[in-house]
C-alpha cells in the first residue's frame, strides 16, 4: 500500500495544480503562506512566462523577487484575471477564514482586484461551518481592547497575537469560540466596528474555485 501523502506534499500538489489557472503573459495576484510558497516555486520553475505579480505580503514579494518574478504595485493594476491564495478554513460555498499568516488585509485588497479567486488548500482546511480555526482580525492597536469586548459579548474570546505587527502596522486579534453560520452578514457587521481594519472572513471575496489536495489527488471544487 502507498504511504499517504504528507500535508507538505499535498500543498506541493495544489501549488503545481494552480499553474493551469495562470494565463501566459498575464499579471497574477499572489497570496501568502506555506501553500502559496509552493505555488510561487512551481511558477518560477515553469515555462509559463507571466508579465508580473501583485503580491499580498512582504514575505511573498521577497520570495518572488528572489526567484526572478517581477512585482507590480496593486495601485498600478486595475484588474487581475486570477488571484491565487491559501486559506485556514474553507466551507462548501467557498467562504474562507484567512489571516493565519497575518497578511489578511493585503490579501483582501489583491483578491478584490481579481476576477477569480483560486484557493489552494489541503483537505484538512475544508469545513462545514467556519470558526473552529481562530478568526484573525487586523485592528488599529488603540481599538483592540474594545473590539475584544465586542467579541466577548458574542460569547467568543479574542486574544492579541503577541509580538506580531502586520505589514500595515496593525495588530492581530485571534478570536476563538465562533461558529459563523452567515459569513457574509458576519463579515459586513464586524467590518463596521470602529478600529477593525480587516476581518479574516472572506465571504464577499470568496473563492470561485478550490483546488483541494486529498489522498486521492487534487479535487476541484467550483462555487
Ligand atoms: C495568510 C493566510 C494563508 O493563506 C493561510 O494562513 C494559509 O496558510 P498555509 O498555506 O501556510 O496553511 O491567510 O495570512
Amino acid at each position: 500500500m502507498n504511504k499517504p501523502l504528507t500535508q507538505d506534499e499535498l500543498k506541493t500538489l495544489v501549488g503545481q495544480a494552480a499553474l493551469q489557472y495562470v494565463q501566459p503573459g498575464s499579471i497574477v495576484g499572489v497570496g501568502t503562506g506555506s501553500t502559496v510558497d509552493k505555488f510561487i516555486d512551481a511558477l518560477a520553475a515553469s515555462d509559463r512566462a507571466i508579465a508580473g505579480a501583485v503580491s499580498s505580503s512582504v514575505r511573498s514579494t521577497e520570495r518572488m523577487r528572489a526567484l526572478g518574478i517581477r512585482i507590480l504595485e496593486a495601485a498600478d493594476v486595475a484588474s487581475l484575471p486570477v488571484y491565487i491564495d491559501g486559506a485556514d478554513e474553507i466551507d462548501h460555498q467557498g467562504h474562507m477564514i484567512k489571516g493565519g499568516g497575518a497578511a489578511l488585509t493585503r490579501e483582501k485588497i489583491v483578491a478584490d482586484l481579481a476576477e477569480r479567486f483560486v484557493c489552494i488548500a489541503d483537505e484538512s482546511k475544508l469545513v462545514q461551518t467556519l470558526g473552529k480555526f481562530p478568526l484573525p482580525v487586523e485592528v488599529i492597536p488603540m481599538a483592540a481592547a474594545q473590539i475584544a469586548r465586542r467579541f466577548a459579548a458574542l460569547g467568543a474570546v479574542a486574544t492579541l497575537r503577541e509580538g506580531v505587527v502586520t505589514d500595515n502596522g496593525g495588530h492581530i486579534l485571534d478570536v476563538r469560540g465562533l461558529a459563523i453560520s452567515d459569513p457574509q452578514g458576519f463579515e459586513a457587521d464586524v467590518n463596521q466596528w470602529p478600529g477593525v481594519v480587516t476581518v479574516g472572513v472572506f465571504a464577499r471575496n470568496r473563492a470561485s474555485v478550490c483546488l483541494l489536495g486529498t489522498g486521492e489527488g487534487v479535487k476541484t471544487l467550483s462555487f
